[in-house]
């Protein structure tokens, strides 16, 4: 196409067609579009307030910008690769719609601070709609832990079975999880919503503009303070990509959990058939796709971080090409992270059913009332240790005898240890064991009662609420 150059009358040759295409970004950039027809839209009407331009001008640009809007979304604006980039896609548009006025909207104004107010907004919204979601998954979370406080679940640490657990607090650890990501975003958000509009190249421009006026208009909390720093920082996207890092993190692990627990091994849930797909030649197979392709995901959020972090870790101030390069990571790792979530959502909520007879029947089959009993000792004034000692040495025999703790009658317990009282048998059912354990934070019935009924209020409090997706 031979369209004029956006850039200046230095340039005399064309650019080699293979670096037209090196150098372009619409393939991806277009993805901001909105933004940056939003931040064009505040930058005209500042220009105006400040009488940079008439009013008059700034209607027209203004009208020209929404305009362009309504093409996109109609899918009548797709722009080439000869645009280069969004923002020089629009301003042509612009130009080509409201003539030689559109000329005037880069003024003050260059493309390092635009695109870096285009990320902002972008990213804003992203993280408000990730934050929704994230509230409801936890609220899907807090729903399966309500009706399962007196569901049992074996608790494991190495993987070994450890002691049983109420299966609402092995769903509200994940709820906590999820609880940190909500407010780390939050936090984030915080730092992205700082606007670098208005310090133009990397020095501040000429021009008598308000960038403070540009700030509120777009609902930023504050302005860069140095202009330097505003069109090269990309700290925050980093800090977003660190935080959607530790979403998927936490993901991910509910997945390995819910893959080992719908093995034949575990046996702990069914998948269901609108969550399940089978094997293209082992017809028996049901396969836990869903959590095992967020699990594999995770990776590339993991990638993109560290692509971020390299990426920054050498450039000179102020601007440099390099940060065209942020885009496709935060993009990919935006879709990642709400596709994963979206996922969750669902498996969770409808695609997976706990297997509560036999998750009751695993947690009578082990040793794992074993601290129970050395607590049952302890609590009658035997040394903890001493106490531990001897258990381990019932454990050894019990598993030589082929029996389980359960199987031991009264005269071989008061052999063990004349402490021992028929009691003993209570205190090491299942139930009782997850029940004793009402310290606070704990698995005991009480304290899962009490933390869902702290969960259901902070997901409940409007402060979750003032933003919608
Ligand atoms: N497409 C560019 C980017 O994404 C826009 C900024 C270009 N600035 C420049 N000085 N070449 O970073």
């Amino acid at each position: 196409m031979t369209e004029q150059k956006t850039w200046s009358q230095r340039f005399e040759g064309a650019l080699h067609p293979a670096i037209v295409s090196f150098n372009a970004s619409i393939g991806f950039d277009i993805e901001l579009i909105e933004y940056d027809l939003t931040g064009s839209v505040a930058h005209a009407q500042m220009l105006a307030h400040t009488g940079i331009i008439s009013s008059e001008e700034a209607q027209q640009l203004v009208d020209g910008l929404e305009k362009i809007r309504s093409e996109y979304r109609n899918g009548q604006f797709n722009p080439g690769i000869d645009a280069e980039d969004v923002h020089f896609a629009v301003e042509r548009r612009l130009t080509e719609m409201v003539g030689d006025v559109g000329k005037k909207l880069h003024t003050a104004r260059s493309r390092n601070d635009q695109v870096g107010t285009d990320i902002r907004l972008y990213l804003r919204e992203q993280i408000d709609q990730i934050r929704n979601q994230l509230c409801q998954l936890q609220g899907v979370l807090l729903n399966k832990a309500q009706a399962n406080v007196e569901t049992l679940i074996p608790g494991y640490t190495h993987l070994q079975r450890a002691q049983p657990l109420s299966l609402a607090h092995h769903l509200l650890a994940y709820f906590e999880m999820l609880e940190r990501d909500w407010q780390r975003l939050g936090e984030i958000r915080e730092r992205v919503n700082i606007s670098p509009l208005g310090c133009s190249a990397l020095a501040g421009t000429t021009f008598p503009i308000d960038r403070h006026y540009t700030a509120t208009l777009l609902e930023f909390t504050g302005v860069y303070r140095n202009s330097l720093d505003g069109v090269s920082d990309r700290d925050f996207a980093i800090e977003f990509l660190s935080a959607s890092s530790l979403i998927m993190v936490h993901l991910s692990r509910l997945s390995e959990e819910i893959i080992l627990w719908a093995s034949q091994e575990f046996g702990f849930v069914t998948l269901k058939d609108s969550c399940a797909t089978g094997s293209s030649i082992m017809p028996q197979k049901k396969n836990p796709d869903v959590p095992e392709l967020v699990r594999g995901k995770t990776g590339r959020v993991f990638g993109h971080l560290q692509a971020l972090l390299v990426l920054m870790k050498g450039l000179p101030l102020a601007y440099n090409k390099d940060l065209q390069e942020d885009k496709e990571a935060l993009f990919d790792s935006v879709k990642t992270v709400k596709a994963g979530l979206a996922a969750m959502t669902i498996l969770l909520e409808e695609g997976l059913e706990f297997r509560t007879e036999r998750l009751a029947q695993a947690v009578t089959e082990d040793f794992s009332n074993a601290t129970d009993v050395a607590d049952y000792l302890a609590s009658k004034g035997v040394p903890f240790r001493e106490a531990y000692n001897l258990v381990g040495k019932v454990v050894k025999t019990c598993l030589a005898a082929g029996k389980l703790l359960k199987d031991l009658t009264l005269p071989e317990w008061q052999q063990l240890h004349p402490a021992f009282e028929a009691d003993i048998y209570e205190a090491i059912a299942p139930t009782q064991v997850v029940a004793a354990r009402n310290s606070y934070g704990g698995t005991g019935f009480e304290q899962v009662k009490q933390a869902l009924k702290e969960a259901g209020g902070r997901l409940r409090s409007s402060a979750r609420l003032t933003r919608s997706a």
